[in-house]
Parts: C-alpha cells; structure tokens; sequence
C-alpha cells in the first residue's frame, strides 16, 4: 500500500476522488468576503494556459452571465504578441494552478510593465488564483487567491482545474446554498458512474478519432475533457460547440469516428448517427453549473480508465511535464 496515494493505484485517481471535498469547502467560503473584489471593477480579463485556460473559458461564461462583468479570456502565450489594449478599472486574473508556467508568467510580467511604464494609475490589481503561494507567479502580482487543495502531484489536472471552477463560481456570486449540493452530486457521481465509464473506455480506446460536443458550459468542458483524454490516454481526440457541427466537422464523421455527446440535442445524435459514426451520450440532470462539473468528473474516470486499458502510466504521461516553464 502507497500511503501517498492513500491506496489509490495512481495519484491521478486519489486527486479525482479528492473533489467532493475540495467543492464543500470552496461552497463554503463566507459570501460576504468575496463579494468585495467587484468593487471599482468594470471588465476582468483571465489569463491562463492548458486545462487552467478552459477553466477561464467556463468563468467567462459564469461571470458574464451571473456577475455581468464583461470578460476576455486569453491563452497565456498568446498574450503579448495581441497587445490587447490597456483600459482602465479591468482587472487582470491570471490562473495558474503552479503559478511556474513560463507562457503566464511571462504575460503578468508585461502587463505589469506597461502599467507601470505608461505611468497607469491603476486601481485594479492584477491577481492569481493559484495552488502554490509560494510560486513565482506571486511575485509579480498584487494578491493571491490560494486554492487550498493540497499538491497535485499528477501531471494531468484534476483537482486544481475543478478548485478553479469552484473559485470562478464563487466569485461570480453563486451563493454557498447552490454549491454545497455539487460536494454529494459529485461523490455520487464517482460511486455510480465509475462501472459505465470504464465500459465507455473500453470502446473509446479502439477508435482513432474521439470528439467531445458540448454548448455552454459544456463546451469547455468537452474541450477539457478532450485535453485529458490525449494526455493521460495518448488519444487523438477534438473538441467542439455542438452547434459548429455542421460547419465542417461533419466531415469527420465516418465508421471510424466516436463523438461524445454532452447533453445534445437528439437531432444533433440523429445527425452524427445518420453518417455512420458512433455516439456516446452523457446526459447528467441539474443546472449547468452543477452538470458541467459533474460530467468532467465522469469524463476524468474515462481517461483514467482510458489510460490504464492501454497500459499507460496516468500520472506521468509521456513528453508532458506538470508545469510548463519554457516557452
Ligand atoms: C501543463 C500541465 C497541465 C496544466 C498546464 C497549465 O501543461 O501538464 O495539466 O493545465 O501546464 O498549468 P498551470 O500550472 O499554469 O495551471
């Protein structure tokens, strides 16, 4: 028995089952303390890289739609070469679970120096929401918002990306009394599901393309789900908002192709179906913001099970590294 991993055969699935508890305690943030930081605030920009990027892509949406603060998101390395322009009273949230990754550290010292350079008077800080206080990430901004959740030792993120959404969530102003149910959904969900999704990667792993479709929320969710799949399980797998379908990727579609359908629309499957590809439904019930976790949840064990069909090691897959820090 591995005490580390708590008799878990991988850190991988140790941190998965880690997220009930991780949800309950973000839920339970007092609400009247994080209500402050939209003070002065008139847009928030995200700034981040990988599964920490599709994180920002769902806080987007919670933010724009519960907290109405207009939001952009940008991929980490993608930053500087926009040169997005400098407006006042946006702030700038760069996610970063290690708070070492090359590409947003690199972002945050920029943005940093014009502010200073063009002698801007800022009242928004340029903060990180981070699993690692102590990174040097923390230098270079003027908070941190801690996640709290204990090191994630596997590379592919699990614990630190649903945090994240958690924290996101949060500061959108979704209040405690429509979190703490997602802390038993989710464990639920691990104990329920687990059987069916090793079954769905029993199949996943014999086709070579796998798409993940998903609106909303679950569109970035079908994005991190497809990331997880290629890392852990070395899968070749795409991600798309179910309603692009049909400008281009039906293209993709043959015998060979399995699409992953989070919560479609039956014609959406009926179309997929009718030019002989495969379709694999997950249709969770509840709000959005609860199915969104809950089917990353499930969509974690499938790559997980993925991996381990394959005879993969899940928590060191290769050429990838935990944190990023070259460019
Ligand atoms: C690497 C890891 C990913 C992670 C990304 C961003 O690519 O393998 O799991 O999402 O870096 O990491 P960060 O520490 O900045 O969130």
């Amino acid at each position: 028995l591995n005490i580390q991993k708590q008799g878990y055969d991988s850190y991988m699935l140790k941190e998965v089952f880690e997220q009930p508890k991780i949800i309950a305690n973000i839920a339970r943030w007092d609400e009247a303390k994080v209500k402050g930081w939209k003070k002065g605030i008139k847009s928030v920009q995200l700034i981040a890289a990988g599964s920490s990027w599709h994180a920002a892509l769902i806080g987007q949406y919670v933010l724009e739609k519960k907290a109405r603060l207009t939001t952009r998101v940008w991929v980490a390395s993608e930053y500087v070469k926009a040169n997005p322009p400098l407006s006042a009273c946006s702030l700038t949230l760069a996610i970063s679970q290690s708070g070492e990754t090359a590409d947003v550290l690199n972002a945050v010292k920029w943005e940093r120096k014009r502010r200073k350079e063009q002698n801007c008077l800022y009242q928004c800080p340029i903060i990180a929401i981070t699993n690692r206080k102590e990174s040097t990430l923390a230098q270079y901004v003027n908070e941190i918002w801690p996640m709290n959740v204990g090191v994630e030792m596997a590379v592919a993120a699990t614990k630190s990306f649903v945090a994240t959404l958690m924290m996101l969530y949060k500061l959108a102003g979704i209040k405690t009394e429509e979190l703490l149910p997602l802390a038993s959904e989710v464990e639920h969900v691990l104990r329920t599901e687990s059987t069916r999704m090793r079954e769905m990667a029993e199949q996943v792993i014999k086709f070579p393309l796998c798409i993940f479709m998903g609106r909303g929320l679950l569109w970035p969710i079908a994005m991190e789900a497809s990331l997880k799949l290629t890392e852990v399980a070395n899968l070749a797998s795409l991600a798309y908002a179910a309603g692009e379908m049909k400008h281009g990727y039906l293209a993709l579609l043959s015998q060979e192709t399995l699409v992953i359908c989070l919560s479609c629309a039956d014609h959406q499957v009926e179309e997929i179906e009718a030019r002989g590809a495969s379709v694999m439904r997950l249709d969770l019930e509840g709000e959005q913001i609860h199915v969104a976790i809950k089917t990353l949840v499930c969509l974690q064990m499938l790559s997980y099970y993925a991996a381990k069909l394959k005879g993969l090691d899940v928590d060191r897959p290769r050429h990838l590294a935990k944190s990023v820090t070259v460019f």
